[in-house]
C-alpha cells in the first residue's frame, strides 16, 4: 500500500497536528509557571514543550519522506482551555494519557496492519514517551495540590540552580543562603 492511500498518513497528520500543539501548550505553561517564580518547573516543561515539538518532526519527517503532501484534509477536535497552572497540568494529564495508552497504541497497529513497520515503530517509541511526561504531569500537579513541590518527606539535598549551592534539609529554603535566589530556583525532586 502506499502511504498517501492509507489511512496512516490521516493519523500522521493528526498526529502532527496534536504534538505540534501540545508543544504550544506547553510553552505557554513554562510562561505562566516563569511568571509565577516557579523557575525550575517551568524548565522541566520548557524540555517536554521540546520533546513535544521532537515529535511533531518525527510524523511530519515520515509523509515527506514518502512523497509528501500538499494538502492532508482531516477532520480532529483540539482542547482550548486551561487559564491556570492546575487547569494546565490536568488538560496535559488527560492528553498524555490519551496519547501514551490509546491514540498512539492504536495508530501503530493501524500502521503494522497497513505495512509501515517504521512508522508503527515511531508511534510506539514516542506512546512511551507520553507515559514519562503523564509521569512527569501527574507529580507535578501533586506537588501544585499540596503544596509540596519543595517539600520532602525525608531529608534531601536540595540544590540552587542559580549558584549550585546544596543543604540536606526537609523544607527548601525560601531564599538561597548563597546567592538570594528564591526558592522557584531549587532543584525539582523529580522521582
Ligand atoms: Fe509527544
Ligand atoms: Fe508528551
Amino acid at each position: 500500500m502506499e502511504l498517501k492511500n492509507s489511512e496512516t498518513i490521516i493519523n500522521l497528520a493528526r498526529s502532527f497536528a496534536g504534538e505540534a500543539q501540545a508543544g504550544l501548550r506547553y510553552q505557554f505553561l513554562a510562561t505562566l509557571l516563569e511568571n509565577q517564580g516557579y523557575f525550575t518547573a517551568s524548565k522541566k516543561v520548557k524540555v517536554i514543550a521540546k520533546n513535544e515539538t521532537k515529535h511533531a518532526k518525527v510524523f511530519f519527517d515520515h509523509i515527506v519522506k514518502a512523497g509528501g503532501s500538499e494538502n492532508i484534509e482531516f477532520t480532529a477536535g483540539f482542547p482550548y482551555t486551561g487559564s491556570t497552572i492546575e487547569d494546565m497540568f490536568s488538560l496535559a494529564i488527560k492528553n498524555e494519557k490519551e496519547e501514551a495508552f490509546n491514540i498512539y497504541p492504536e495508530f501503530a497497529k493501524i500502521a503494522e496492519r497497513e505495512g509501515f513497520k517504521e512508522i508503527s515503530a515511531s508511534f510506539k517509541k514516542i506512546a512511551k514517551v507520553e507515559e514519562n511526561h503523564l509521569n512527569s504531569f501527574n507529580y507535578l500537579l501533586n506537588c501544585f495540590n499540596e503544596d509540596s513541590l519543595y517539600k520532602a518527606s525525608k531529608p534531601t539535598t536540595f540544590i540552587c540552580s542559580e549558584c549550585g549551592y546544596t543543604e540536606t534539609l526537609l523544607n527548601a529554603w525560601d531564599v538561597c543562603p548563597l546567592c538570594g535566589a528564591t526558592q522557584g530556583y531549587c532543584n525539582l525532586l523529580l522521582p
